[in-house]
């Protein structure tokens, strides 16, 4: 398979260890992180990693959020993982747009796989959401700031090209999958530009798939069928706001989102991908030992995966399944999951 966009493992990069650059960040950040690279030593996998003291703690002290020139550093690393960006100080989007979205623009990370496995087994889909695009692109600004007759907008940008790769990935993700299933989430009743321009792209990708069965779902129809019949998911494809939005949701009824790892692809290879959990920096429980270290953990994982490490990682993944029995302190978990392997 050459394929650029497929899903499917790298090989190891045999005679040398991965090189991971490591952002511990903010709040439970560095607390999770330290506990994947502990599984991940335990797996017997050798990575040479290199800390980036980045985050809000960071820019409150000296103002850097991320320079171009680290960009470029990274790019010539095999991944990068990530615990958690935030501080209560810093104004809202400092740290969200200057570090974690750049992230996944200058990086073109254009997947954000997030996969949800039901303590019970009962469930197991992925949603695989667009990440360089919709709402998240930037566009839009201000008139009359401050005045009664201020205006603000707030465009989705959704191009053809950003689009389809997107939902090739995902076609190509659900057909290695026993299941072959692929849903389209979107609200193509309301969004009727953007919306077009995903069905068709969608309904057009999958005249080549059609060994992949497909469905569609409304967004807000979506958010039922998450709670009341997530087993009829297998995979998800849908834009990047309604992708952020369906992954907590999908966290909550997966076992909790201590338990959401997740992905930033840049399947093309043509630099590192990102993996860090789907939780926040919660500063309200940093530095306490409190956090579960499961979602970094098996963000770790399929970082291992996609580096291909497929057996260590499945002997991660294999390690953490026992969810109901993973308790404990932050630190005293990692010891339990790595005692596993
Ligand atoms: C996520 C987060 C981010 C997002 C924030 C922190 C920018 O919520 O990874 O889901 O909205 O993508
Ligand atoms: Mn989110």
């Amino acid at each position: 398979m050459t394929d650029p966009s497929s899903p499917t493992s790298g090989s190891p990069t045999s005679g040398r260890p991965h090189r991971v650059g490591v952002i511990g960040g903010d709040g439970i950040g560095p607390e999770v992180i330290a506990e994947a690279l502990k599984v991940v030593a335990a797996a017997g996998v050798e990575l040479e990693t290199v800390d980036y003291d980045l985050g809000g703690a960071r820019y409150l002290r000296d103002g850097v959020v991320l320079d171009d020139a680290t960009v470029e550093e990274w790019r010539g690393l095999d991944a990068l993982l990530l615990g958690a960006v935030g501080t209560p100080d810093v104004p809202p989007g400092v740290i969200e747009r200057g570090l974690l979205l750049k992230m996944r623009f200058d990086l073109d990370l254009y997947v954000n796989q997030r996969p949800f496995l039901a303590p019970d087994l009962t469930h197991d889909f992925i949603v695989i959401r667009e990440n360089t695009e919709g709402t998240y692109a930037g566009e839009g600004g201000f008139l009359r700031k401050g005045t009664p007759h201020e205006v603000a907008t707030q465009g989705s940008v959704n191009t053809r090209m950003g689009v389809e790769r997107c939902v090739r990935y995902a076609f190509e993700l659900a057909r290695s999958r026993p299941r072959k299933h692929l849903t389209m989430v979107h609200k193509t009743n309301v969004l009727t530009f953007a919306g077009d321009l995903w069905q068709r792209t969608f309904d057009e990708v999958a005249t080549e798939y059609p060994d992949v069965a497909t469905a569609y779902n409304h967004v807000d129809a979506a958010c039922i069928y998450f709670v009341q019949s997530p087993s009829q998911y297998d995979v998800i494809v849908t834009d990047n706001l309604f992708g952020d939005i369906l992954t907590d949701l999908g966290g909550a009824v997966s076992g909790g989102i201590g338990l959401a790892s997740s992905g930033n692809l840049n399947p093309a290879r043509t630099g590192p991908s990102m993996f860090e959990p789907v939780h926040g920096s919660a500063p309200d429980i940093a530095g306490q030992q409190k956090a579960n270290p499961v979602a970094a953990i098996l963000s770790a994982a399929m970082m291992l995966e996609f580096l291909g490490e497929a057996d260590a990682a499945a002997r991660i993944r294999k390690a953490c399944a026992d969810t109901a029995t993973l308790v404990g302190s932050t630190a005293a978990v990692g010891d339990l999951v790595a005692a596993r392997l």
